[in-house]
């Protein structure tokens, strides 16, 4: 086995590598990319910190700022959101968007499966939208209700899901209207970069992990995947989340042929941090 480690490290070509090789899934690769831990946060609560190289500043990640052409495929710099989430964008949302959305829901799964109590949990998916997210997470064996602030996303979502998918409209820039302490994990996919659009964004965000810490039990974490168009972006991010939470900012590939991915691993601090 050792040998499948060597060759995946210096196979250039990922996806030429999944097609050739039947063991591909089957070896344990050690994920050597970064992470970063937030202030205050004791190691031994993030289990899975030796799979990662552990950083002590945030721009050691190297996060690319977005070029012109970039921010042109970035919806949330295009416009507003209710003109670039139509009705007929949301039924045009497609099956490779689907396979990318789930494998990273899965590895944010894994996060909260690693971290915490056994499944099913009752989880909440925030900024849903079409419920890829949302679905793939039922499929997982949780009870699953997402949010989103657009209406033609939500009716998509709830028009393909099953039992275990609740949806509600409600904009997670003002406190989330849900009852406090229930939620086992709270989870978002491709969304926290839409909290970034304001002149206001920090105090947003601020806003917006308070009313995260709210809804999850004390034992509860918030596992976040997003898209910065700078590292500014992301350091802003962090300075918000750590007056709130502690936990990790790590990088990661969830789909073999796809680039990194950023993901923030929250847990509720022992003692409050910080109240809104
Ligand atoms: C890229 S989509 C991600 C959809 C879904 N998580 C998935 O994996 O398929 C981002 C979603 O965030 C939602 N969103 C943006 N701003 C929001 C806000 N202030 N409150 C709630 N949802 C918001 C958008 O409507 C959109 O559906």
């Amino acid at each position: 086995m050792p040998i499948f480690h060597l060759e995946v490290k210096t196979l250039r070509c990922p996806t030429l590598w999944q097609l050739i090789s039947k063991f591909y899934y089957s070896t344990s690769i050690k994920d050597t990319h970064p992470i970063y831990l937030l202030p205050e946060t004791d190691p031994t609560m993030i289990p899975f910190l030796s799979d990662f190289h552990i950083v002590p500043d945030i721009r050691e990640f190297r996060i690319p700022s977005l070029k012109s052409g970039g921010k042109k495929r970035r919806p949330e710099l295009v416009g507003d959101i209710h003109a670039v989430y139509t009705l007929q964008e949301a039924a045009r949302i497609n099956s490779h968007q689907s396979y990318i959305q789930e494998s990273i829901t899965k590895k944010l799964l894994g996060f909260l499966d690693n971290l915490k109590t056994p499944s099913p949990k009752l989880i909440l998916d925030i900024g849903c939208g079409t419920g890829l997210s949302t679905m793939s997470a039922a499929e997982n064996g949780h009870q699953v209700v997402g949010i989103d602030i657009n209406m033609p996303m939500v009716l998509v979502a709830n028009s393909k899901s099953s039992s275990s998918c609740d949806y509600f409209i409600t904009d997670c820039r003002l406190p989330i209207p849900i009852r406090h302490g229930i939620f086992d994990g709270v989870v978002s996919v491709s969304f926290l970069h839409w909290l970034t659009k304001s002149d206001d964004s920090f105090r947003t965000l601020r806003t917006f992990f308070s009313s995260v810490s709210n809804c999850l039990k004390p034992s509860g974490c918030f596992i976040a995947q997003f898209y910065p168009k700078d590292p500014e972006e992301v350091i802003q991010i962090v300075n918000a989340a750590s007056d709130i939470f502690v936990g990790v900012l790590l990088a990661c590939r969830p789909c073999v042929e796809r680039g990194l991915k950023l993901f923030l691993v929250l847990l509720k601090p022992n003692k409050k941090k910080f109240t809104n």
